[in-house]
């Protein structure tokens, strides 16, 4: 990386932070281009809440979370162990010194420009490409070849867009399975340059895709002791690729309903494929959950849709009238809503899969609503319950999270696989506890930046009842129905609309649950409802009102520090963007050494607890190339980012994952290429750029991540 490349203009996008049109097309649907779905008028609880609830009581009542959070144990899991079931056992930091005793010490990489076509690591590191698009990771698929693609062989072979990454051990961080979402393809530049029309796409070329989206799995093996990357295996048996013609059971109280039949399956029980897989989570026997995201894009013709209530549902989930981007339509009746009405229905669940069984047959839980899924952040109750934190990746939608009907059981896989078929379901409400006129003083554009006079973003929270034993919560509603159409469900809950929610995990050392909001270049615009105390920021800093252009990291504790737990306490952990912007925060840390930061996206823990954050967008917000980002959560140095890793060209980061030994870190490099932000020829150094999971590792010293 050097300042010598020549620097091509950033493209344009107007208002819309993040990345480029046809890009924003083919990943979310045009969500930042299209009026935000959700209308309701469910209020702003910050402003009825502030003129009840005394600062005093809160003090005298709440405590502080960081007391909280000193003194409870956690109970979130790590990584599952391979063959037998591994019960969660308290998560102990392990503190390696330094004054933060984090142990976080590499020297943090510059800021890249954009356009820079390179995996850039800190010195003192290194990294290998693991695996890439059209890799075989079947027998018999054949190796990639651009000028020889099927749907046949791309079924077999390494799907597009790699997203989340999952580690399975076999034999601990030696040999593991992966598990990859492909989250989306970009045809414009999968096949031989002039072969691809974006508006008279070929038959193949739609299996092509068909067969790209999914998930993979693949065995990965060290390629030495230490101090090195994991290559894939070829022809494992464990090897097996989820794509969109995979056959997946559909489970829970919304199975069967009138809503899921379509003339495919009268049944409503079994569905063909998972689309648009974005972040996810592993739960504690051993099994990945990937979410399904931007669903709403693939389908043509909601003016079409006859059923009043039908169309209103859709609608609320961002469907849209004529031909889809993608125009599978043609070619899949499916995705013609004038045909299958009722096919959507079925799209937009957390699904389970087993990657220790080849065989499994995923299983689409209903039981966990029906959103544009992130991903799932698993964690035990206090009671032994599975609980589950999930946002829903859009401008002004909700934070959910699931709690399990029955336990988790040790070494009762068949039990333990059940467990997500029925339970309770929640949104969460954030009351702040500043008053407004303290968060329009934030926003002054003439000074801006000025923090609420307790000194933070916090409160309290409500997790919503809309299932609950067993029962729906929501006047009007059917269980099925608080499942299927959970987005309304959660507005007549009176769920606080979010700045784009994305990844919610659970961090196993401190027990608090980190959130992702990326951004929402809508708030406070036009009619689009204000700035709240976990939404605060609607200003940039020339005094345009610009929304949140950056991103913030919400911390939320669940009372007890027990994810059984109804209500919490939360903050603003970081308020993102360049430091030298005034209304930036990072949990009170001075802002001089900290890194830019904007859009995060998908979040893991190191074993010591320190937060790493991935973010999808930097170009077109602060100029420079997705990155990692690791920072403290605790000590002198909580809050100070530091910069680790910054992606390819185009690219947008994803994972990160952990080897168990936290000697590798898996990132999925993402859209490298992306023909509106920047070409590519990354890994191979010609066309076409291959999205791809590698692997880092120290090359000297403790071979320790982040040491
Ligand atoms: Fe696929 Fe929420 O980003
Ligand atoms: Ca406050
Ligand atoms: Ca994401
Ligand atoms: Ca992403």
């Amino acid at each position: 990386m050097t300042d010598t490349h020549s620097r091509p203009s950033l493209p344009l996008v107007g208002a819309h932070a993040g990345r480029s049109r046809r890009t924003c097309a083919l990943k979310c649907g045009d969500a930042c281009f299209h009026e935000p779905p959700n209308d309701s008028d469910n209020g702003y609880f910050a402003d009825v809440v502030q003129q009840v609830v005394s600062r005093r009581s809160l003090l005298k009542g709440g405590g502080s979370m960081l007391v909280l959070g000193a003194t409870a144990g956690a109970t979130t899991l790590p990584a599952a162990p391979a063959a037998a079931e591994e019960v969660a056992t308290a998560a102990t930091a392990h503190p390696e010194g330094g004054n933060s005793g984090t142990g976080l010490r590499f020297t943090p990489i510059e800021p890249t420009p954009f356009y820079v076509d390179d995996l850039i690591v800190p010195k003192g590191y290194d990294s290998i490409v693991t695996i890439r698009w059209g890799d075989p990771v079947l027998r018999g698929a054949p190796e990639f070849d651009v000028e020889r693609q099927s749907a046949k062989a791309q079924a077999g072979q390494f799907g597009y867009n790699a997203d989340y990454v999952a580690y399975f051990p076999l034999r601990g961080s030696r040999r593991g399975l992966l598990w990859v979402n492909h989250e989306y393809t970009i045809p414009d530049i999968m096949f031989v340059p002039g072969t691809y029309s974006a508006d008279d796409p070929t038959r193949e070329q739609v299996d092509i895709e068909l067969q790209a989206h999914g998930g993979t799995i693949v065995m990965v093996r060290r390629t030495g002791s230490r101090g090195t990357g994991y290559q894939y295996r070829p022809r494992s048996r464990y090897n097996r690729r989820i794509t969109m013609t995979t056959p997946m059971e559909i489970t829970g109280a919304a199975a069967g309903h009138e809503w899921l039949r379509t003339s495919a399956d009268p049944t409503g029980t079994m569905v063909l494929g998972m689309l648009n897989n974005c972040a996810g989570g592993m739960t504690p026997w051993g099994t990945v959950l990937t979410g399904e995201e931007n669903f709403h894009q693939y389908f043509a013709n909601n003016d079409l849709v006859t059923d009043p209530e039908v169309l209103a549902i859709h609608t609320r989930y961002g469907l849209t009238e004529g031909e889809s981007d993608r125009k599978w339509e043609r070619f899949h009746d499916r995705f013609d809503l004038a045909q299958e009405p009722h096919e959507p229905f079925r799209f937009g669940y957390i699904v389970e899969i087993d990657p220790y069984d080849p065989d499994f047959v995923p299983r689409k839980h209903t039981a966990l609503g029906r959103c544009k899924h992130e991903g799932a952040g698993p964690a035990l109750t206090d009671d032994g319950r599975v609980a589950a934190y999930m946002g829903d990746d859009e401008t002004f939608e909700y934070v959910y999270k699931f709690i399990s009907r029955r336990r988790y059981r040790r070494n009762d896989r068949k039990h333990n696989l059940r467990l997500l078929e029925e339970g309770d379901l929640y949104a969460a409400r954030f009351d702040g506890d500043s008053p407004p006129e303290e968060l329009e003083r934030y926003n002054d554009w003439r000074d801006p930046g000025q923090m609420p006079s307790d000194g933070e973003f916090d409160g309290r929270g409500v997790w919503l009842p809309l299932v609950e034993g067993g029962e729906s919560k929501v006047p009007g509603f059917t269980v099925a129905q608080v499942l299927i159409n959970t987005r309304a469900a959660a507005d007549a809950a009176g769920a606080t609309k979010m700045d784009r929610p994305e990844d919610v995990q659970r961090n196993p050392v401190n027990g608090r649950v980190y959130m992702s909001m990326t951004n929402n270049v809508d708030r406070g615009v036009g009619d689009n409802p204000g700035v709240d105390e976990a939404n605060p920021r609607r200003i940039d800093k020339n005094g345009v009102i610009a929304g949140n252009k950056y991103g913030h990291v919400v911390e939320l504790q669940d009372n007890g520090n027990d994810a059984g737990s109804t209500t919490f306490r939360w903050r603003l952990f970081l308020v993102c963007g360049d430091p030298s912007d005034p209304t930036t925060y990072f949990a009170g840390v001075d802002r001089e050494d900290v890194s830019p930061i904007a859009a995060p996206d998908n979040v893991a823990f190191d074993n010591r607890g320190n937060l790493w954050i991935a973010t999808d967008g930097q170009q077109l917000t602060i100029g420079r190339a997705d990155a990692f980002h690791a920072v403290p959560v605790r000590g002198d140095e909580r809050g100070r980012v530091r910069q680790f890793l910054s992606v390819p060209a185009g690219a947008e980061a994803c994972g990160p994952e952990f080897s168990p030994d936290n000697e590798t870190l898996f990132v999925a490099v993402q859209h490298p290429g992306d023909p509106e932000v920047a070409p590519s020829v990354w890994p191979d150094g010609q066309y076409p750029p291959r999205p791809s999971v590698a692997s880092i590792f120290k090359t000297s010293g403790n071979p320790r991540i982040g040491t």
